[in-house]
């Protein structure tokens, strides 16, 4: 996969030669581009925003260089890959509080795409005729990450990039934690321990010390379905019926 990320502070992303994303990256399964917007403008001040027509609060990111920004990636300007034929494989990501809400189901459908670009908004967000012409070339998804307002797109963008990277085959070392984790069945993961047996009074619960490895899969099950029902009951009355057993509906 590769990914092309354009924002006015490309320093937010040195992260992205951290970690696993950084292993990924030097081992080939991920290519990582980031873009100074600033580069694709032409007067001295290196201007991206101005005034919203219609008045109101706040500035709206102009869209000259987001067009020739878009242009350079999608023809593979700038020593970046074409992609295939224009647009071809690529799709445009726009974090905005205005966006569908981030999901791993939507981590994993970006996670089967070849590209992606990512456009990092600023103050009031980019002028909305920038995405109306780029999806008239590549798919376009506005995103949220939650219902809460931050200053800009880009530590949105570190977390989408951070839940897609570990989706991608031979990033995880241990494909099964993937399987185990938090909303893959819908629900919330069980609560983990380790060594010590006891640590400060509090003990590890017996029955995983049991190697009794059926009663230990149905008491993580019931932790998980508890769980979920306390914090999240949400996401326990979107549980397909089907995924439940009879042990679990006695819950
Ligand atoms: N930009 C500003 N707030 C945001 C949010 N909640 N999600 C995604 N992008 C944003």
């Amino acid at each position: 996969m590769r990914i092309d990320v354009v924002t006015i502070f490309p320093e937010y992303f040195g992260p992205l030669d951290l970690s696993l994303i950084g292993k990924a990256r030097a081992s080939g399964l991920l290519e990582v581009g980031v873009h100074d917007l600033r580069t694709w403008t032409h007067d001295v001040h290196r201007t991206v925003d101005d005034s919203p027509y219609g008045g109101g609060p706040g500035m709206v990111m102009r869209p000259e260089p987001w067009g020739e920004a878009l242009d350079a990636l999608v023809a593979g300007g700038r020593g970046e890959p074409a992609g295939g034929a224009p647009g071809g494989g690529v799709r445009l990501v726009v974090p905005t509080p205005a966006g569908e809400v981030f999901t791993q189901a939507m981590a994993h459908d970006l996670a089967a795409e070849q590209r992606l670009i990512f456009a990092c908004g600023r103050y009031e967000g980019i002028d909305q005729r920038v995405l109306d012409h780029a999806a008239t070339r590549m798919p376009v998804t506005e995103v949220s990450l939650g219902d809460y307002v931050l200053f800009g797109g880009e530590v949105a963008v570190l977390v989408m990039c951070e839940a897609i990277v570990r989706l991608l085959p031979g990033v995880l070392g241990n494909a099964d934690s993937l399987a185990e984790e938090s909303h893959a069945h819908g629900v919330l993961e069980s609560p983990v321990y380790t060594k010590p047996p006891e640590w400060r009074g509090h003990p590890v619960p017996e029955i995983l010390r049991s190697g009794d490895h059926g009663r230990i899969a149905r008491w993580r099950r019931d932790q998980a379905l508890l769980r979920t029902a306390r914090r999240r009951p949400d996401l326990l009355a979107a549980l397909d019926p089907g995924t439940l057993d009879k042990r679990d509906v006695a819950l």
